[in-house]
């Protein structure tokens, strides 16, 4: 592609493919020994701009586990399982290699996922069926993921620390997900089908 044909191949681009891009400025969040508000507001800002002119579903949910990963103390896993059928096939996460599929109702996700609620795991090695991916996993905090009132799947974060997790990151990282969830398009395929 000649020069002139490669400037109007950019300026046709639409928006979402535009090589401007912007980092947000709040991943350079509060410094060790922030409170956990004030870690959390910095991520509501950071995931504000995220997605700002950004609706695709994996480009979206990519950022948002990497940008939970990098920004919480102690965490050593943390992504989505998608639901596809009746399994949660592992998505978009930050870590090492883990599982690829669960099935409904197993362990801490697929438990997550059938009771469609949070379920958080002080211990994990005294959750009946906990499913080792990590070993370095100790506690482990998952979240149902809903557009509207229809399950996508799960976000699962795991920690190197006994009960890590408690009602307040709980409420946090709903809220994220609810910002996430409110400024992403999501395929219909990907949405549990209408109770
Ligand atoms: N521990 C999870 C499996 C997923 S990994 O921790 C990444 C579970 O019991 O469902």
């Amino acid at each position: 592609m000649n020069d002139k044909a490669s400037k109007a191949a950019i300026a046709s681009r639409p928006a979402h493919t535009s090589r401007t891009h912007t980092i947000p400025s709040a991943a350079a969040a509060p410094g060790a020994g922030s409170s956990k508000a004030a870690v959390y507001e910095s991520l509501v800002r950071a995931l504000r701009e995220l997605i700002t002119d950004q609706t695709d579903f994996l480009a979206n949910i990519s950022n948002f586990a990497a940008l939970l990963f990098s920004s919480l103390p102690n965490l050593n896993w943390t992504g989505f399982y998608l639901l596809r059928g009746s399994d949660l096939v592992l998505g978009p996460f930050q870590g090492k290699p883990a599982c690829s599929c669960i099935a409904m109702g197993d362990g801490v996700c697929g438990t997550a996922a059938l009771k469609r609620a949070a379920v958080l795991v002080p211990n994990v090695h005294a959750f009946p069926g906990h499913i080792v991916c990590d070993e370095a996993s100790q506690s482990e905090m998952v979240l149902p993921v809903f557009k509207g009132d229809r399950l996508i799947g799960v976000l699962d974060l795991d920690s190197p620390q006994l009960g890590r997790f408690d009602d307040t990151d709980r409420e946090h990282v709903e809220g994220l997900l609810r910002i996430l969830m409110d400024g992403t398009d999501v395929p219909e395929f990907r949405l549990a089908p209408p109770d």
